[in-house]
């Protein structure tokens, strides 16, 4: 079974389509962006040419891949979904490319995973609208360049330390997706039960937005399970006694931290002693992979200021010994120094 926490799409997810804002109005939060966006829009409409080449980052959940979808319905313009991962040879990028018709957005999603080959195909495309195709193959092969129809690259990536330089010196704009205040989770968690047909009350949006991470994706799901529980009791509002029995039964705790978190805190401070540990080490001592620690629970955790990165590796703060209920004696505890 998969967390009800975890900021990464699962299967359900997928089915919450409707819950995705499609206008830029009705996106929540990432004030900066949107004003930035709004304005580069504005401008490329008037002189009609396509909006510049955007790169979104930052963890899983956030907004990304709705922004993107945003962007081409703010533009009247088609769209194209791929992702890094599923492209594996130039010719498969540069079919993509020669589709696209002028001023369509071609969404690449987890484009850190691109490979360096397939990567190199992008930097003309992206810069004078022509592709560099290679003809035959051995001694007698040779590269034919052709036209491209002017488009707009919208990339995702949850990993932007990945990126390469040349690629992203490309994009006209780049923007890094921050968690979402409290106040913004709670306008999503009050559209999103709206969206569901169920009403819920001011506290109990206020005690779920806490409990969410900052994170839409994570409080959509929480609305779900906490609804499923209002059915049960046959209520048609979400009431805070259902949200807290729903978090209860959950696991998850004040912070919105759930088992697993509880777990690598615990790790760090009874094993590594409250650290530093590196990231490889605690990912062997829980049984999963590092990736998985850096992408999935770490953002959240280093940004609720539950753990810290030093030069040596994570150490566990004051905030996560007292929120798990230690004494500060029984291991060195981090003194602010990273
Ligand atoms: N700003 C927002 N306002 C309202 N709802 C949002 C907002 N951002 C995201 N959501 C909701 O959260 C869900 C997850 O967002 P999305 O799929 O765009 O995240 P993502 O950043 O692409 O994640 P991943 O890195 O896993 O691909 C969406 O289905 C949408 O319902
Ligand atoms: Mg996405």
């Amino acid at each position: 079974m998969s967390r009800v926490t975890t900021p990464k799409e699962t299967f359900e997810d997928s089915f919450m389509v409707s819950l995705r804002p499609r206008t830029l109005d009705e996106y929540v939060g990432q004030e900066k962006i949107k004003k930035r966006l709004k304005v580069a829009m504005e401008a490329a409409k008037i002189r009609g040419e396509p909006l510049d080449h955007i790169l979104l980052a930052g963890p899983p959940g956030l907004g990304k891949t709705t922004l993107a979808h945003i962007i081409a319905n703010e533009m009247g313009a088609h769209i194209h979904v791929t992702s890094g991962p599923v492209i594996e040879r130039q010719g498969d990028l540069a079919a993509i490319i020669t589709s696209l018709d002028f001023q369509d957005v071609l969404f690449i999603d987890e484009v850190h995973r691109l490979s360096r080959v397939v990567e190199e195909i992008l930097y003309s495309a992206m810069e004078d609208f022509k592709l560099d195709i290679m003809i035959g193959k051995g001694p007698s092969a040779r590269s034919i360049r052709i036209d491209v129809q002017p488009f707009t690259l919208v990339a995702a990536t949850t990993r932007s330390g990945l990126i390469s330089a040349p690629l992203r010196n490309r994009f006209g704009m780049v923007f890094e997706l921050d968690f979402y205040s409290d106040v913004e989770i709670k306008e999503i968690v009050e559209r999103t039960a709206n969206k569901l047909g169920v009403e819920i009350t001011e506290e109990a949006a206020v005690y779920v937005a806490r409990r969410s991470r900052g994170t839409p994706r994570i409080a959509n799901r929480l609305v779900k399970r906490i609804r499923d529980v209002a059915t049960i009791r046959d209520s048609s509002v979400i009431t805070l006694e259902i949200a807290r029995e729903t978090m209860k039964m959950l696991e998850i705790d004040d912070h919105g931290l759930d088992n697993m978190d509880r777990k690598i805190l615990k790790m760090i401070i009874e094993t590594f002693k409250g650290g530093p540990v590196g990231i490889k080490s605690l990912a062997a001592s829980m049984g999963v992979e590092p990736d998985t620690i850096s992408e999935v629970y770490e953002p959240y955790l280093l940004q609720a200021g539950f753990i810290a990165r030093t030069h040596r590796g994570r150490v566990a703060t004051e905030k996560a010994w007292k929120h798990l209920g230690y004494e500060k004696s029984i291991g060195p505890l981090w003194n602010g120094d990273v």
